[in-house]
């Protein structure tokens, strides 16, 4: 199969209008805050434990297309021996990999950050292969304060994007480029919007210049909000900017876009993709999710790390994801939630 044919099957299985992503590729250190924050060890067991409770929920397969694992789960197996990824699979759930390696402080440009893990890239993508994954995700973070992101910050960012992504595609696995605008902050929806313009501009112009194929990669970015310390924005304040600020910036060829959740609470990052989706005739894109913290919040507090707490964790999950499936139809309403 050409990588061409490869990546145009993983789309068409990932760009699901009834469909979103489950992100379950927190690295040790995340997780083992997310954990600690309902009272769980974060043990090996423990994060076996969870991942597979997510991934065996029945029905899991109607509302998720992919989910982007972390390394250490696309090696460990559910009770009766079956790869995690294999169990995904069976549930109709593409298995994706996170391949980037976090990040740290970017030199020459105080308050930006730059991500590692380019070296050896290809090589591991390979592995990963062999173990199930079709895709692949990958994070820049920019934070927004009065000097941030700087010039040398949106370039730099935007260089490791497209040169991961530019990997990716040279192997055929589909590349999620994310360029994460950090929620902290109490700057306003207007700095918001100026700011994810110019990442958005800057990573499509270094997409472009790596030759990266628009058409077999989906782009995972914040939404539009004010910063966490500021009034709330309304819905569909929140979607008029994210959606002006897209249109100016990313090219119709990209498939989907699947939103990060960034900090937002579960209910409000539904409601927010809700009012995006009210405008579905008018976008080129495919619109959908892409949450961490959004769509395992209720399943990880109701777990606890106790199996007796494994049916109502299933349960927690699969209903935060039909919602959030509803809000990609533009039919959820806030009187939905329980
Ligand atoms: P959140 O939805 O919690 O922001 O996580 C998404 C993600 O993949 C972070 O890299």
């Amino acid at each position: 199969m050409s990588v061409i044919t490869e990546m145009q099957d993983t789309i068409d299985q990932l760009i699901d209008y009834r469909r979103g992503i489950l992100a379950a590729d927190e690295s040790t250190g995340t997780i083992a805050k997310r954990f600690a924050d309902v009272g769980i060890d974060s043990t090996e067991e423990n994060r076996r434990a969870y991942r597979t409770l997510l991934l065996s929920a029945e029905g899991a397969g109607d509302a998720i297309a992919g989910v982007i694992l972390y390394e250490e789960t696309l090696g460990q197996a559910a009770d009766d021996g079956t790869p995690l990824p294999e169990l995904a699979a069976a549930r109709g759930i593409i298995p994706g990999i996170k391949v980037d390696k976090g990040k740290g402080p970017l030199p020459g440009a105080p308050g930006d950050m730059i991500t590692y893990g380019l070296d050896g890239l290809a090589e591991r993508l390979e592995t990963y292969k062999a173990q199930g994954a079709r895709f692949t995700k990958w994070r820049e973070v920019y934070p927004i304060t009065d000097h941030n992101p700087t010039r040398l910050g949106l370039e730099a960012n935007a260089e490791m994007l497209a040169r991961y992504a530019a990997v990716c595609q040279s192997v055929g696995v589909v590349p999620i480029v994310e360029p994460e605008v950090l929620i902290d902050g109490d700057h306003s929806m207007a700095r918001s919007a100026t700011v994810n313009e110019q990442v958005w501009h800057s990573v499509f112009h270094a997409l472009h210049q790596h030759g990266v194929l628009l058409e077999y990669m989906i782009l995972k970015p914040s939404m539009v909000t004010p910063g966490k310390s500021a009034a709330r924005a309304t819905p569909a304040q929140v979607a008029e900017l994210t959606l002006q600020t897209l249109r100016r910036t990313v090219p119709a060829a990209v498939p989907g876009i699947n939103f990060l959740s960034g900090g937002q609470s579960p209910d409000e990052a539904t409601a927010n993709l809700n009012a995006l989706n009210q405008f579905h005739d008018k976008t080129p894109w495919q619109l959908g999710f892409s949450f961490a913290r959004a769509l395992q919040e209720p399943a990880m507090s109701a777990w606890r790390g106790d199996p007796a707490n494994v049916p109502a964790a299933q349960g927690a999950f699969l209903e935060r994801a039909r919602l959030n499936c509803l809000a990609m139809q533009g039919e959820y309403q806030a009187s939905m939630e329980t």
